[in-house]
């Protein structure tokens, strides 16, 4: 097999898990990186030994010696950074969310088809080994027919800040950043049922909460506490066709307790939890068993969950393997999260199969 060489654009804080896997893998050649800052990219190069440093990523994809790109850069450049690495012959990873809005999404999945190179969406939770087992026991009907699920990740003080409180760069706030994560694992596991409607809420009540003192949570480094034009919070409620929903809530601020995370799918012979550690619920002779799978990390194991998603990257790359992330599954999720963001705009529920549908 040929030696993978990758270039990587964007070289913020998700970039190392990126790099390291890649750097585990013995198939790959890291050979350039690009960020618009060029310190930050001098830096990254230095620390993984990458001879490439480009401020342009324009530049980084005229490289011949480049096979494929990571595109680690804020949502608002994925669509165009995606587009024009596929037109120049690379294959592609992008970073969750796959863009903005779905004339974007539409775009890239054009370039995909015209040019038949590999996209491959970052849904890092996909590739966990909790979920790979979880897979198993819903394909072998273990849990009978899906029709419920719970998408939920409370943070009661966790607006980033940076691009991350800037919708114009971001395409909003915890939906699109965190909620794009455990909807799409939850769709994912239902058997990406057709969404037929939307109702949602999207609250900004409590800002940024950057009064608070004595208590720290991760900020982006170009943290600026006058700006933040996103949600703090979002709720919805996702009907698809075949009568399963999805209830969702996710927020940056809230005054919840604790922060939480719930991620659980309900069929007619059996449940599953997912977080914070993977634990099946079903039924035998009249009695009720929660099963605990015995895995090394029961729960989502980032790293682990990285090093698997880069190297099915390399696989896809090499001719090897289906795509797990299509561009597909990258539009139908950005077509739901922006009728969530619509319904809570407009008030009402917004219907995907009919006249709202674009
Ligand atoms: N899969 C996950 O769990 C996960 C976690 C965090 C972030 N992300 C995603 O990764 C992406 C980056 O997030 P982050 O936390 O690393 O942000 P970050 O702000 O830490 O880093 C982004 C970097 O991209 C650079 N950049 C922006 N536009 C660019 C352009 N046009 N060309 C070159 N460089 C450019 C910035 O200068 C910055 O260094 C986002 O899309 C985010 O949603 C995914």
């Amino acid at each position: 097999m040929e030696i993978v060489r990758i270039g990587l654009i964007g070289c913020g804080s998700i970039s190392d898990s990126h790099l390291q896997a890649y750097a585990a893998n013995p198939q790959v050649k890291l050979t350039a990186v690009c960020d618009l800052n060029e310190e930050r990219a001098r830096r990254t190069a230095k620390q993984y030994g990458i001879d490439g440093v480009h401020t342009d990523y324009r530049q980084l994809l005229a490289d011949p010696n480049i096979d494929a790109v990571s595109i680690c850069t804020w949502n608002n450049s994925h669509a165009e950074i995606s587009i024009a690495a596929l037109r120049a012959g690379k294959n592609v990873l992008c970073e969750k969310p796959l863009c903005k809005t779905v004339d974007e999404a539409l775009a890239i999945r054009q370039a995909v088809e015209e040019t038949g190179r590999v996209l491959q969406v970052g849904y890092v939770r996909r590739h966990a080994a909790n979920i790979e087992v979880l897979k198993r026991f819903i394909d072998a009907g273990d849990l009978g027919e899906l029709y419920y699920a719970k998408a939920s990740l409370i943070r009661r003080l966790g607006n980033p800040g940076g691009w991350f409180a800037d919708e114009e760069r971001s395409g909003g706030g915890p939906l699109i950043d965190i909620g794009v994560h455990v909807i799409d694992l939850c769709w994912y596991l239902m058997g990406k049922p057709a969404p037929v409607s939307v109702s949602g809420n999207t609250y900004r009540k409590l800002g940024n909460r950057s009064n608070i003192e004595n208590f720290s949570y991760y900020q982006a480094a170009d943290f600026d506490p006058s700006l933040n034009t996103v949600e703090d919070m979002a709720n919805a409620l996702i009907r698809f066709e075949n009568g399963a929903s999805l209830m969702v809530d996710v927020s940056f601020s809230l005054h919840a307790r604790k922060d939480s995370a719930q991620i659980a799918v309900f069929g007619e012979r059996g449940g599953a939890e997912i977080e914070p550690a993977l634990s099946i619920v079903t039924e035998q002779h009249n009695t009720i068993l929660n099963i605990d799978p015995q895995l090394t990390t029961p729960g989502f194991d980032f790293v682990d969950s990285f090093k698997r998603e880069i190297n099915h990257f390399v696989d896809l790359c090499q001719g090897k393997g289906d795509n797990l992330c299509p561009v597909d599954d990258g539009v139908a999720m950005i077509r739901l999260l922006n009728a969530i963001y619509r319904s809570a705009e407009e008030g009402r529920e917004i219907r995907l199969d009919g006249e709202d549908a674009q």
